[in-house]
């Protein structure tokens, strides 16, 4: 499969990344090299890479694996770390993880020594079709996600659906909702693909993660720091994240992709009536979230409480909520403010 290009790194799948790895490490002659993990991709993940690679002089460094410790103090001690280790301005940062590892480990190395060079191999789902795309580092500030960060794009990607053998299933699921997110902003025939698939399936083999990389690749190049284009990757997530938020303060906890699936579905009825967005598609994204994501319901004073919390989405500004909203299938406007009647239609529509 080629290699598709990013702004200034590209990403490359399976034995071909592994290959271009090998003679990137024989080129740039990096001082060390780090190896940054978490408690899981060490045990299941790393000795794949090694045995790829074949490299014999790495450290790694290891997080706490989850959300949990996408943090300052996770930052604090992968510092310390590498400081300790005799990290120096010409080292090298591995992420091989999920999208926390990469996230934290991006961060990690932008603000080392003002920025060392790093490259991401994502573990999971997820972080292949999104997070480890697209140069966005950081950690989360509290339950606020994401506050802290910096654009610092990697020296390559490298994908490998390999690390998918030990992944949790209910990962795979979680991830699937931005391969989906990622067809409906931008790909008709993706979409058609995905919602033709006749079992309670989903798919996600190489051929679709490749094409799901390229559509976010596409929008990054568009628009890297977010002003119109990328904010389309958002579809789905003002609602997702508050409900995500929501049930982490109760004992009921949901996927990321569930809660962000339950937010296509109430941002794709409220395209239908903002911007008569086709019914027969708004039902059939509802029949085919419905399918994959066992169905919530959601009291009055839950759906008000979700609403209090859309304030806090970072993507918004001027202290107003902007919805990503769709005409079409692939057709996104950008920036919608919705009154608070619709979303709770919204919510009613996607639990009858
Ligand atoms: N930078 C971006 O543009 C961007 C985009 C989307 C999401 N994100 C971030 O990504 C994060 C979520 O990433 P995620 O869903 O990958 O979660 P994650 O990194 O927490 O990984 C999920 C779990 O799977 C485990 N794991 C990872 N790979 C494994 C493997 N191959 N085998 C066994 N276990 C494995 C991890 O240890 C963890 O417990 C969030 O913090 C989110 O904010 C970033």
């Amino acid at each position: 499969m080629k290699p598709i290009k990013a702004e200034s790194y590209s990403i490359f799948f399976e034995n071909e990344g592994y290959n271009t790895l090998k003679s990137h490490l024989n080129s740039c002659n990096y001082s060390k090299i780090f190896i940054h993990l978490d408690f899981n991709t060490n045990k299941d993940c790393l000795s794949v890479l090694i045995d790829k690679i074949k490299i014999k002089e790495y450290e790694t460094i290891i997080s706490k694996d989850g959300e949990d410790h996408k943090n300052i103090e996770s930052c604090m001690f992968l510092w310390n770390k590498l400081s300790s280790l005799g990290a120096d301005r010409k080292s090298l940062i591995i992420n091989l993880g999920g999208g926390v590892v990469g996230d934290m480990g991006g961060f990690i190395a932008s603000t080392f020594k003002r920025g060392i060079d790093y490259i991401n191999i994502p573990t999971t789902l997820l972080s292949m079709v999104d997070a480890s795309i697209g140069g966005k580092t950081g950690v989360d500030l509290g339950v606020l996600k994401n506050q802290i960060g910096t654009f610092h794009d990697p020296k390559m990607v490298i994908i490998d659906p390999i690390y998918l053998n030990t992944l949790n299933k209910l990962e795979i699921f979680s991830g699937y909702a931005e391969i989906f997110k990622h067809s409906l902003i931008s790909n008709l025939d993706l979409f058609n693909k995905l919602v033709f698939e006749k079992n309670n399936n989903i798919i996600y083999n190489l051929k679709i993660i490749n094409k799901s990389i390229e559509i976010k690749n596409k929008i990054v190049l568009i628009d890297k720091k977010e002003n119109k284009e990328r904010k389309a990757l958002n579809f789905g997530h003002t609602l997702g994240h508050a409900i995500e938020s929501f049930f982490l303060n109760t004992n009921k906890r949901l996927l990321h992709g569930e809660a962000i699936g339950i937010g296509i579905v109430l941002a794709s009825y409220i395209s239908n009536k903002y911007f008569n967005f086709s019914q027969f598609d708004l039902d059939r994204i509802k029949k085919h979230i419905l399918k994959i994501y066992k169905k919530i319901n959601f009291s009055n004073s839950e759906i008000m409480e979700i609403i209090k919390l859309l304030k806090h989405d970072k993507k918004n500004s001027h202290g107003k909520i902007n919805f990503i909203l769709l005409k079409e299938i692939g057709n996104p406007v950008y920036d919608i403010e919705v009154e608070n009647k619709t979303i709770i239609d919204s919510f009613r529509y996607y639990e009858k």
